[in-house]
């Protein structure tokens, strides 16, 4: 397969660059001010792209890899990657569905728990010597006691999520397109009025313009001043600036985020928060599960050009396995 062209939009962990490096042509993207040659001479060639999320591959640009016949994304959210016009011009997309499930799962109770007993605060309190100095850390207003969450996209990563909340002795709502049949949590099919009956909105929703700003100034009310937002899906379905208002009019109680509108830019209003939680989108960030990704970008692209189809093509992607 070294007569094949990949190219990959970006420096991808090693694992990812070893991997297609052995197997294939790899050529990686260069920066903005180069690109434009770099594409004219080497955009013919490229058959495969592999991709991280950092760089929008659409239309404009697939156009100019004509002998593209697929993407393979790293990361089972694949907003940056334009698959419905990839599939209309014959080009597969994949993701890394499955094997994040778990540690994505993992990491939304974490962050839920940090949010509602403000965690990181109460150890920020005994760093800095308080509990020394001023007492115990205050009671917390907030708990995971006897609260319905109420989930917004019930995929595979909102399963995984439900299924711990449940050994958490939670109630569970969800919202999402269409009602599941084989799911006995209520279901809704308004989100604003999910958000008026539950006490945290907790969402896994992938991006695009679909979800964009789907959690809105309304939700937002609808959540309430006793209200929690966890987001560990993508940034673009929260208005950021409206729930920067929210917070700071405790038009909410509080939130914790993974993900943010223009990673990894955090806007300082949300910084300045102290009684929020914000991390760096962390949900899948371990080595392990990292590991499993990456190699799940090299062995789709592979087995692409083995001739024996993609291994987790998207949604989008019109594939059938013959
Ligand atoms: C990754 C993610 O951090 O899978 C996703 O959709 O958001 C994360 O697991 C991200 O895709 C890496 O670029």
């Amino acid at each position: 397969m070294k007569s094949i062209d990949i190219l990959a939009t970006g420096n991808l962990m090693p694992l990812i660059m070893e991997g297609l490096s052995k197997a294939f042509t790899l050529h990686i993207l260069p920066a903005a001010d180069q690109r434009d040659a770099f594409l004219a001479e080497l955009g013919p060639r490229i058959r495969g792209v592999a991709t991280s999320g950092h760089a929008r591959v659409d239309g404009p640009f697939l156009s100019k890899l004509p002998k593209a016949e697929i993407v393979a994304n790293f990361g089972v959210g694949y907003d940056s990657v334009d698959a419905g016009w990839a599939g209309q011009h014959g080009i597969v997309v994949t993701n890394t569905p499955d094997v994040l499930t778990e540690e994505v799962a993992d990491t939304a109770l974490g962050l839920l728990l940090m949010t509602v007993r403000e965690l990181p605060q109460a150890e920020r309190w005994l760093r800095a010597g308080h509990w020394t100095g001023k007492g115990p850390y205050p009671l917390t207003h907030n708990t995971l006691r006897d609260k319905t969450v109420g989930i917004l996209a019930l995929g595979r990563i909102g399963k995984a999520i439900a299924r711990r909340l449940e050994a958490f002795g939670c109630r569970i709502a969800y919202h999402g397109r269409t009602q599941q049949k084989d799911v006995a949590y209520r279901y809704y099919s308004k989100l604003v009025e999910m958000a008026r009956d539950v006490d945290i909105l907790l969402s896994v929703a992938p991006g695009g313009t679909e979800t964009h700003h789907a959690i809105n100034a309304e939700v937002l009310q609808a959540l309430g001043p006793q209200g929690t937002l966890i987001n560990i899906g993508r940034g673009s379905v929260v208005d950021e600036q409206a729930l920067i208002k929210a917070l700071q009019d405790k038009t909410i109680m509080t939130a914790g985020l993974d993900v943010f509108e223009h990673e990894p830019k955090v806007p300082a209003e949300l910084m300045a928060i102290e009684h929020i939680v914000l991390l760096p989108h962390v949900g899948s960030a371990s080595h392990h599960t990292r590991r499993l990704m990456g190699q799940l970008v090299v062995d789709n692209l592979t087995s692409w050009f083995s001739g024996k189809g993609p291994l987790t093509p998207v949604a989008e992607t019109p594939w059938r396995k013959s």
